[in-house]
């Protein structure tokens, strides 16, 4: 059973700034409420039980966002709808653990950081730069899992131009995206297909290992996509093509056509 998910927090949004400075992407309105919010809604709907939130000592203020005010609920008490809100949020937060990770060393560090909290053999992996609206991704890659026994991931096709900004995956099977390479943001010329890993992950816990060894990639991070290749040798893994609507909140045009999207 996949019940726990990773949600990593800690990068510093270089792609956002500055507005990133002051307010963490990841608390950004996609509405009435924040886009970490939609995500978690996303994990909860799809039967996860806890999420574990990977921040930094300068995101804080994620932490602060969860956690119960007191006062402001008194003073609110007789405004019904707003108190429900901050109700549900209360709700949200007992689901949630947070953990912090030092130094912005990359997505494989961040997901290494939350080894010792995950139980199950297999857990979900969220990015939240990736909003997929319209049908729960979470909830299709753990019934492809429970299918296949093994390690899924959301795959989406790209165009040409954009290969360079995702993991880019390679087939053994096509007919039934049985994955046998996946590079990190590789040349157009060294990409293996065209089909890009979007932010919905639903791994083995045999990953940590692999991170745990794992030498600095593109851009001098630890990156998960290496350490899913060394994966690879051993245990099988497949895609997923989502049937939701893939939208873009890595980048500040990413984020404003996602807005308009969701409130249209
Ligand atoms: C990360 C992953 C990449 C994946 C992408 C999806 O990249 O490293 O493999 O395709 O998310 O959004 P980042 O957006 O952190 O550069």
């Amino acid at each position: 059973m996949v019940k726990q998910a990773i949600i990593p927090l800690a990068g510093l949004g270089t792609r956002m700034l500055p507005l990133s400075k002051a307010l963490p992407k990841e608390l950004w309105p996609i509405g009435s409420r924040s886009i970490l919010e939609k995500i978690l809604d996303e994990c909860f709907d799809a039967g996860i039980t806890q999420v574990i939130l990977v921040i930094s000592k300068k995101k804080e203020i994620i932490k602060k966002y969860f956690s119960k005010n007191k006062s402001l609920e008194n003073t609110i008490k007789r405004k019904s709808e707003i108190s429900q809100t901050l109700a549900n949020l209360n709700k949200m937060s007992k689901k949630i653990k947070f953990v912090y990770q030092d130094k912005p060393k990359g997505l494989g560090d961040a997901v290494l950081c939350a080894e010792k909290l995950i139980k199950s053999k297999y857990f979900l992996l969220i990015l939240p730069d990736d909003i997929i609206d319209g049908y729960n991704c979470s909830k299709e890659l753990i019934l492809l899992h429970k299918k296949k026994k093994s390690s899924v991931l959301a795959l989406r096709q790209i165009k040409k131009k954009e290969i360079q900004r995702y993991g880019i995956v390679g087939f053994e099977n096509t007919k039934h995206l049985k994955i046998n390479k996946m590079i990190e943001k590789p040349t157009i010329k060294s990409a293996p297909s065209k089909f890009a890993i979007i932010g919905r992950y639903l791994l083995s816990r045999s990953i940590f290992n692999l991170l745990k060894n794992q030498k600095r990639g593109k851009l001098g991070e630890i990156q998960i996509t290496d350490a899913m290749n060394s994966m690879l040798k051993r245990e099988n893994f497949y895609g997923c093509k989502f049937k939701g609507k893939y939208l873009d909140c890595g980048t500040i045009k990413g984020y404003i056509k996602s807005f308009i999207e969701i409130n249209k």
